[in-house]
């Protein structure tokens, strides 16, 4: 059972690649190192024993991408992880982010075609619902204007994967994630942002390893219990094994309908003060920050309804906050150790 997975020497692609891997799946990696390190694959071997096949190259290139798939047309399922998901960024540079993740993912679903690779899991996002009017929010919720182009990309891959399955033999599973942290428990992967980190639990691990001098906290008059947003945190040990799950899903031909669309969270909303709160109580270290004004784009408060994946899929997110980032912490110094 071969399975591609693009982006799989990124943050939540080598954790699936590993879980994969573990339940016996044959992976195949392509991956541009954009944002990743070709280092990552000995991690992924030295975790799991068996080395992935990798071919670096750029998915928007679409000659390669056609060649790629014409070598591999034995692939049972693809999980495309390959894409840029700075919001900040995206702002700034839009036709960067349409250009890499929509046109990437018209050649994936090119290749699917002429090749009858019939399954793509799709990375998608909660920021897909915007603010929701209601919480939890359930799959049902509508989909709000994006609050920006990186948000819009993933509103758009939905669109073109849901027309493309319209008028082809092809089914998908778009995976609308919440806010995956943590690492693996060898702590040989996690997270590794190359530059500042936009993200929070990084932008906390490294203030507490000492390579940036204070995290700031953005914005303490949300309409919250503490005025700090809230967000699903998810461990990504628990997220990956959702993408075995419904690649087995897929292949064992169980789907309710050709497109399926599935929240990725715990259920539980915490907020950004609460997370360091966590962090200090697990690592024993006293967190340097300062609240400051919000982050624009940002929503207040978002938190999965999982009852649908918990119920569809048969799997649930397992880790607690504590153990969450108790894993970011454990990577973090691990990683700086290994430098
Ligand atoms: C964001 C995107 C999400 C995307 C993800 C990928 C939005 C609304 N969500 O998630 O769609 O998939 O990035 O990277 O844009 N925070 C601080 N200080 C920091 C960093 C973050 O206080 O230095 C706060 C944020 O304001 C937020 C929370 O921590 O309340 C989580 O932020 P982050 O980790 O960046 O994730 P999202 O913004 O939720």
């Amino acid at each position: 059972m071969k399975i591609l997975v693009t982006g799989g020497t990124g943050y939540i692609g080598s954790h699936t690649v590993v879980e994969l891997q573990q339940q016996g799946f044959t992976t195949v990696i392509v991956d541009n190192l954009s944002n990743s390190q070709a280092g990552v694959i000995d991690s992924i071997e030295a975790i799991t024993g068996i080395r992935p096949v990798f071919e670096q190259f750029d998915l928007v290139d679409r000659e390669r991408t056609a060649d790629f798939f014409s070598r591999h047309a034995d692939l049972k399922g693809i999980i495309h992880f390959a894409a840029y998901k700075a919001v900040g960024e995206s702002v700034e540079k839009p036709l960067m982010y349409y250009r890499n993740n929509l046109v990437s993912l018209m050649n994936i679903l090119e290749g699917m075609m002429l090749n009858n690779i019939p399954n793509l899991v799709f990375s998608s996002s909660c920021t897909v619902y915007g603010q929701p009017d209601e919480l939890p929010v359930s799959e049902l919720a509508p989909i709000k204007k994006a609050e920006s182009p990186y948000g819009n990309t993933k509103q758009i891959s939905e669109e073109v994967i849901s027309d493309t399955i319209r008028s082809s033999k092809l089914n998908a599973i778009a995976l609308r994630y919440f806010n995956p942290i943590g690492a693996h428990d060898s702590a040989l992967i996690g997270e590794l942002p190359l530059g500042v980190p936009n993200n929070l639990v990084p932008f906390i691990t490294q203030t507490a390893i000492g390579l940036r001098q204070q995290l700031s906290v953005f914005g303490d008059d949300y309409n919250t219990p503490d005025g700090t947003a809230i967000r699903d945190y998810i461990h990504v040990v628990d997220l990956a094994q959702a993408h075995v799950v419904a690649i087995k899903r897929m292949i064992g031909q169980q789907m309710k309908k050709p497109f399926e669309v599935f929240n990725l969270g715990t259920g539980n909303g915490y907020s950004v003060l609460e997370v360091i709160r966590s962090f200090e109580r697990v690592s024993g270290e006293k967190l340097n920050y300062r609240i400051v004004g919000r982050r624009a784009g940002d929503v207040e408060q978002v938190w999965a309804n999982p009852a649908f994946s918990n119920n569809e899929l048969g799997w649930k997110a397992l880790k607690s906050l504590d153990e969450m980032t108790a894993s970011a912490w454990k990577w973090e110094k691990a990683y700086r150790s290994r430098q």
